[in-house]
């Protein structure tokens, strides 16, 4: 009997791509040694010269849980901001809202999960709680006029629970909707997404919010990350958050590695004819600056066979 075999959706792909960088936040929030202030305000500087219109740029959470971030309005206060790009910062409650603001953020995250057990590990209390704290970070966004946006991990998979119902994702999205919130991240945060359910994620999500302010959050740590992005694209996801030279984890999913290389994505799209507005070189060269700085082999192979390939070039 022939299977009735599942096929991707592949809609016309988009001349335009908005990408968010978030190595300065989602990057470097999991490195054991101290990052200095000054190296954080170098990397976010060249990435801003490099052309993106959103950089992730800080984490107001308590010190205790990250200590990485503790350092983000002496950050937020260096940086050289350029006309064009949104500096944003993950603000989990009141007190982060404040230092946001305080610290000039242009857009403020909150971040929930649609797994139970990776809400209680992440921010110290249920999803349902969460949104209850998420409200008045919301409506004081809202006021001061900044943008919102939340971000959802877990939609493709939890480190505790395994697999999340697309229901669950569908649900916390509408919640988030409901804050209002200007663009929704669906996070696959341990990387263990694949194309297919990808798919039916970002389907689900777009039933209930609209399909261009939807993003997607890769962690690339069983290389899907890539794949995922062009099956999203091909359901008419328009935006993509990426890492520079791949770097990061989260403290609180083990094991989980970065978010796509920026590199590697920017090469791909641009490949594809897709304008990102980035200049793919000068973020290889922010990429070799910060994984210098912090002493990791650099982790994009985009970024090291260009530079490979221009070093053969210069020694011909
Ligand atoms: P809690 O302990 O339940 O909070 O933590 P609390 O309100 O009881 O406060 C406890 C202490 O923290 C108090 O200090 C507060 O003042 C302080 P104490 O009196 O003990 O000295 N505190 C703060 N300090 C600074 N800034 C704040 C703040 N809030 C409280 N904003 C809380 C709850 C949410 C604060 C905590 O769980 C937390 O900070 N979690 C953050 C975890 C985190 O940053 N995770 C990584 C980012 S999320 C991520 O990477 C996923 C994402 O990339 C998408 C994906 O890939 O899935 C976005
Ligand atoms: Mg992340």
């Amino acid at each position: 009997m022939e299977r009735n075999a599942p096929s991707l959706q592949a809609l016309p792909l988009p001349d335009v791509v908005k990408i968010v960088e978030v190595g300065p936040r989602d990057g470097l929030q999991n490195e054991a040694r101290h990052v200095p202030a000054a190296v954080k305000v170098q990397l976010i500087n060249r990435l801003s010269e490099a052309g993106f219109a959103n950089i992730e740029a800080a984490s107001f959470v308590s010190p205790k849980w990250v200590p990485q971030m503790a350092d983000g309005a002496e950050v937020m206060g260096a940086i050289a901001r350029r006309t064009g790009t949104a500096y944003s910062a993950l603000t989990p409650n009141m007190k982060g809202f404040e230092a946001a603001l305080a610290a000039g953020a242009d857009e403020a995250v909150i971040f929930g999960a649609a797994s139970e057990a990776f809400s209680q590990r992440n921010i110290n209390c249920s999803v349902a709680e969460s949104i209850s704290r998420f409200e008045p970070v919301a409506a004081a966004a809202k006021a001061a006029g900044l943008r919102l946006r939340a971000s959802i991990s877990c939609a493709l998979g939890c480190p505790y629970e395994g697999e999340i119902a697309i229901e669950k994702v569908a649900e916390v999205v509408s919640r988030m909707r409901d804050l209002g919130c200007d663009e929704i991240d669906i996070a696959d945060t341990i990387g263990v997404g694949t194309p297919l359910r990808t798919q039916a994620v970002m389907n689900a999500a777009a039933q209930v919010f609209p399909r261009e302010r939807l993003a997607g959050h890769f962690h690339d740590t069983y290389g899907q990350a890539l794949p995922n992005i062009l099956a999203s694209l091909q359901v008419g996801i328009r935006i993509f958050h990426a890492s520079v030279a791949g770097l990061g984890g989260c403290p609180y999913a083990k094991g989980a590695s970065g978010n796509v290389a920026t590199e590697d994505l920017l090469y791909m799209l641009h490949g594809m004819g897709i304008h990102t507005g980035i200049d793919l070189g000068q973020v290889i060269q922010a990429g070799a600056f910060i994984s210098e700085a912090i002493g990791r082999p650099y982790g994009s192979r985009v970024g090291k066979a260009l530079l490979e390939r221009n070093c053969q070039q210069q020694g011909a």
